[in-house]
């Protein structure tokens, strides 16, 4: 390669950082990612990201909705500029919008920002979250939000963090009282400490005041108690807790904690530097040809999430590529793995929230949407010079099925076709009863709006209107040794066998419970949550 080009892709993959937020509704993440974009400079005004969302869920009409939805789903990449650092915030869709997208969006972050509600700690759709990322091996980063509102003690959600998630925590901050008498954070690592000054709503960067640990103001500035508070904890956090070991966070052992409040923007510049400071830079992964450094001459990535426009007008299909390696060109032609074919990237769209504004050049790290011919469904490569593909992305476990009824036999056929071109873009998993005569397909999904969508496009696109039947199961299990290894341990109770689209077992089960007694009974049956992933 050409050294001109090989400085290109190392200077530029050394300032990427791309990240997810992984959370629970209402635990700040419109908030807090909004303050990041403030620091970044991409937004002059805090509030801008929320009028959107308030905007959107103020549209009454229910095709203008679904419109917007679709769009809410394409603000998926938040690039902006900090410190000579270019990052790639990827929004993780949550509330009503939880689909298998938000799953698959982890597939191509190389960091997570863990948002807890301080005064909750843990939630469901987080460790949900977590599960996924675990799996994957990523760093985990954990913003502890909301301090200006009575909250658990620190200390106490580290505990939780460590027993629940198996994760050694280091505290990269230190809160300086809670609630009405947060003051602010002490940045163990710099031996400061920033104190806060409020400013309405934090619309603004806060105005912060760094002093030195020993410095004879703090004593005046900060309650006695709430000073000699710090002193405590910080003695019992640096006594008995591990040091921050890098090589442990990269290895999604040991997350990194930081305190504050996303609202009255305390703690989030602090957690911002230390980030990009501590944070994966784009690494090498695994492909058909070993691994793969992002600094490989040629450029490839691969599809993580396909996106219809909801309005029959304007028929365009967003494709997400993160890339992987090389340098990406407007109107590149590249190949592509699994047809084989060449295709012309043109019409590139970088995605600011709801703006699409379009890109020259993009590196490994960075996500770019491309106007989506048809061709490209989810876990496909693409590539230049030496054919190469990427491990596909597995179908998470589901946990509302529902069988798809068609009342109108003469539309067999294009019923047939719509399942099936909705299931290969990735809407919606599909499964069939074991009964030959039942062959209506049943939809699994991980959130509502994935049911929805199905209907609302088979209607749109192939004008076929459906009935759903809800089912009454909530786990869904994948068999190891497939239809072999399920013969073997006989009649099984309180399940349903039904197969995947590739006619592998899935067992169904009304409740983890229910799951979770069969495990006990038949413990030489080994089952997965999460499909393989067959190339
Ligand atoms: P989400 O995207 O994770 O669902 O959460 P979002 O940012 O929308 O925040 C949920 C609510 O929590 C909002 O209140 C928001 O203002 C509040 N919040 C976020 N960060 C903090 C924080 O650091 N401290 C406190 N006290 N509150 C915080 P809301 O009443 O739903 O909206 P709004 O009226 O404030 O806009």
């Amino acid at each position: 390669m050409s050294t001109e080009l090989e400085s290109e892709l190392t200077q530029q993959v050394d300032r990427r950082r791309n990240f997810a937020i992984i959370s629970h509704p209402d635990a700040g993440k419109t908030t807090l990612t909004e303050k990041l974009l403030l620091y970044g400079g991409a937004i002059h005004e805090a509030g801008s990201v929320k009028a959107r969302r308030a905007q959107r869920k103020a549209t009454s009409d229910w095709m203008a909705m679904e419109q917007q939805r679709g769009i809410s789903i394409t603000s998926t990449v938040l690039q902006f500029e900090y410190q000579n650092s270019h990052i790639n915030l990827l929004d993780t869709p949550g509330h009503q919008d939880f689909s298998e997208d938000t799953y698959r969006t982890l597939a191509a972050a190389d960091n997570a920002v863990m948002l807890i509600d301080a005064a909750k700690g843990l939630e469901p759709q987080t460790r949900k979250l977590f599960e996924v990322c675990k799996m994957r091996g990523i760093p985990i980063f954990t913003f502890v939000n909301k301090l200006d509102r009575p909250g658990r003690e620190p200390l106490e959600l580290l505990d939780e963090i460590e027993q629940e998630l198996g994760l050694m925590t280091y505290a990269v901050n230190w809160p300086i009282g809670m609630g009405d008498r947060f003051k602010g954070v002490f940045d163990r690592n710099g031996r400061q400490i920033h104190l806060f000054e409020r400013s309405a709503h934090g619309s603004r960067e806060a105005l912060e005041n760094v002093l030195e640990l020993g410095d004879s103001r703090v004593e005046e500035l900060i309650e006695e108690e709430l000073y000699y508070q710090l002193k405590d904890e910080l003695e019992l956090i640096e006594g008995v807790g591990p040091e921050l070991d890098l090589d442990l966070v990269h290895q999604g052992k040991m997350t990194p904690v930081f305190f504050g409040s996303a609202m009255t923007n305390f703690g989030v510049e602090l957690f911002l530097k230390y980030f990009l400071e501590y944070a994966l830079k784009p690494t090498a992964r695994q492909s058909t040809l070993g691994e793969i450094s992002p600094t490989y001459p040629d450029f490839s990535g691969f599809v993580f999430k396909l996106q219809a426009n909801m309005d029959p007008k304007h028929r365009d299909r967003v494709a997400f590529i993160r890339v992987c390696t090389g340098k990406f060109e407007k109107d590149m032609t590249v190949n592509h793995a699994r047809t084989g074919k060449n295709v012309r990237l043109s019409r590139p769209q970088k995605l600011f929230a709801q703006e699409r504004e379009s890109i020259e050049y993009a590196y490994a790290g960075d996500v770019i949407g491309l106007n989506n011919p048809g061709v490209f469904a989810i876990g496909d490569t693409i590539y230049t010079g030496k054919k190469l593909e990427y491990e596909g992305i597995p179908y998470f476990s589901p946990e509302l099925f529902a069988v798809l009824r068609n009342p109108n036999p003469s539309k067999f056929k294009q019923f047939q076709k719509g399942v099936s071109e909705l299931r290969e873009e990735g809407a919606v998993q599909i499964m069939y009863s074991v009964d030959e005569a039942k062959r209506d397909p049943i939809l699994a999904a991980v959130g509502q709006l994935q049911l929805e969508v199905v209907q609302f496009r088979l209607l749109q696109e192939y004008g076929i209107e459906t009935r759903l039947e809800p089912l009454p199961y909530s786990v869904a299990r994948w068999v190891e040794g497939g239809w072999e290894a399920l013969e073997k341990v006989g009649r099984l109770f309180n399940t349903t066998t039904v197969k995947d689209s590739m006619g592998r077992p899935v067992l169904l089960f009304r409740n983890e419970w229910n799951c979770q007694q069969l495990q006990q009974d038949h413990s030489e049956l080994k089952l997965n949550n999460i499909a393989p992933v067959v190339s």
